[in-house]
């Protein structure tokens, strides 16, 4: 990446960002997957990449999408986006986009489709800290409410200190070489990127392969990923480089309320509030 330090994170050379897509929406429960569900007249891919557009024209965008779509493919095409098909996890889906970024990639951002309503702000901040030096950045807020341990069996293990925790969001910002390397030990991705650039309408790359380096065969990672399940405490893009290559920090920047997960029927009518509010 082009390191400018006070330019625009539009100027920036070699960012890519992934969206994935290929969720299917079953706790949405609209009968299709979620990124194709309407918000106020849009789907909520076309708002996802709508911000992305606005805050990062230059970069190269490549989308996952469900096996056997074509409806989120165009929508991603129309947009100037690659399709590949996603996997069966949403790490599995990152891994198959990283496959299939162009050759040029130094700087990539994972965004979720399903946060819709980010603010360009905030992939402003997190392409800032990757153009001053961050390795791996992500977009985080307070905890607003009370949060409680609990045990094996569902007992009251005490109350947590909300003021040590963050709420973590989307994009997270990497150096592509270390993502795909923390996404390699853990099975996600075999061996290196492929330099033939992403192609409009490319399908996935096919299951990922055994890990990188240092990885032993049969680790529980790999067995995890083989059966379409993710590693053990792997839930999101940052937390593989916090296992896998702990030596490296994960920045934070400030995320938004804005940038919430649309997950549940009730966040669709906050989503659509917060579309009136911006007309
Ligand atoms: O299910 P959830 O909303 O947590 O998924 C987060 C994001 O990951 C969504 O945008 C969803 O479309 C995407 N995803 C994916 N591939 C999967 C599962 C989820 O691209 N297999």
């Amino acid at each position: 990446m082009t390191l400018h330090e006070t330019a625009s994170p539009s100027t920036v050379d070699g960012l890519a960002v992934v969206v994935v897509a290929a969720g299917s929406g079953t706790r949405l429960g609209y009968g299709m997957p979620k990124a194709l569900v309407p918000v106020a007249g849009r789907t909520l891919l076309e708002w996802a990449l709508g911000t992305v557009r606005e805050a990062l024209p230059a970069a190269s965008v490549v989308v996952t999408v469900p096996a056997g779509d074509t409806e989120l493919s165009a929508v991603a095409r129309g947009m100037g986006a690659a399709a590949v098909t996603g996997g069966a996890t949403r790490a599995q889906s990152v891994a198959r986009a990283l496959a299939a970024l162009p050759g040029r990639t130094t700087h990539v951002l994972v965004h979720d489709a399903a946060r819709c309503l980010t603010p360009p702000a905030v992939f402003e901040r997190v392409v800032t800290a990757l153009s001053a030096g961050s390795r791996a950045v992500v977009p985080v807020t307070e905890v607003t409410d009370t949060v409680r341990g609990v045990d094996s069996e569902g007992r009251s293990a005490g109350t947590v200190d909300r003021s040590a925790l963050r709420a973590v969001q989307t994009p997270q910002g990497f150096e592509r070489e270390l993502l795909e390397r923390v996404n390699a030990a853990a099975g996600l991705l075999s061996g290196p990127a492929p330099s033939n650039p992403a192609k409009e309408g490319v399908q996935g790359p096919g299951p990922a392969g055994p890990a990188g380096p240092g990885v032993p065969r049969g680790h529980a990672a790999h067995r995890a990923v083989a059966q379409g399940r993710d590693p053990e405490g792997i839930t999101d893009d940052a937390s593989l480089v916090e296992r896998y290559a702990p030596e490296h920090p994960v920045d934070l920047v400030a995320g938004h309320a804005e940038s919430f997960k649309i997950t549940r029927p009730v966040d669709l009518l906050l989503a659509r509030a917060v579309v009136e509010s911006r007309a």
